[in-house]
């Protein structure tokens, strides 16, 4: 049996406290190196699935006028969600995604089964909560690496998956963008702007 040491946890405690969602201005355009952004993609397969199933694609969109068709869909319902938040001040000062500042967007799918799964014959979501597995995996080599990765979800996943050409076959889990980063904070940027609060082990944790 591999064993870690306290060195081990410590830094791999470090590497989930440093991750950030990381938007906007944050992000350069300094390309991604091939062998970078494989082992990246090599942590995400490795990540725990349903049966075992693997039931996960990775799209990788460089393509400037996707990028810049999917910026225009975050546009407008951008827009829409501002309405829901009574249009204050805080909400539409937000930067909520980096589509076109990060050097790349990821479309992370989840590919519908074609035979019956293991383990998700009871709870039919099992599938696309392995691909969310696959997304954090993703999300904190990446951090190791020093890239970052933002999530962008406030896209309709139908026009998404139009704009990239994916078939009905597939389902959009994840919108990823990611590049190297000018910083990382040092907290959520939610926290700090006030909008929501760090909740503590206690609030979450119950004994039965
Ligand atoms: C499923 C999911 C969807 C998210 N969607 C968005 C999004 O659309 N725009 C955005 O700016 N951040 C998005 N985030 C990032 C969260 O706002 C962020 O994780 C949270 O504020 C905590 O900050 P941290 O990731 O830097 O620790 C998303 C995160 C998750 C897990």
């Amino acid at each position: 049996m591999r064993a870690f040491d306290l060195h081990a946890q410590t830094l791999l405690q470090t590497i989930f406290s440093a991750r950030r969602d990381v938007r906007g201005k944050h992000f350069q355009s300094t390309p991604i190196e091939d062998e970078v952004l494989r082992k990246i993609l090599e942590a995400a397969i490795s990540a725990p699935s349903v049966g075992f199933s693997q039931p996960w694609k990775f799209i990788i969109v460089q393509n400037v006028a996707k990028r810049e068709a999917i910026y225009n869909e975050f546009v407008s319902e951008n827009a829409k969600a501002a309405k829901l938040f009574d249009e204050t001040p805080l909400y539409a000062s937000l930067k909520l995604e980096g589509i076109k500042e990060s050097p790349l967007n990821i479309a992370v799918l989840y590919q519908k089964p074609t035979k019956t799964v293991l383990g998700q014959t009871t709870q039919k979501k099992m599938g696309e909560y392995s691909v969310v597995c696959a997304i954090q995996n993703l999300w904190l080599m990446a951090r190791a690496h020093n890239i970052g990765v933002g999530w962008v979800s406030i896209l309709r996943p139908k026009k998404v998956k139009k704009i990239l050409g994916i078939g009905d076959e597939y389902k959009l889990i994840g919108y990823l963008t990611m590049g190297y980063v000018s910083e990382f904070l040092d907290e959520p940027e939610l926290l700090k702007l006030g909008w929501e609060e760090k909740k503590t082990l206690n609030e979450v944790v119950e004994w039965v």
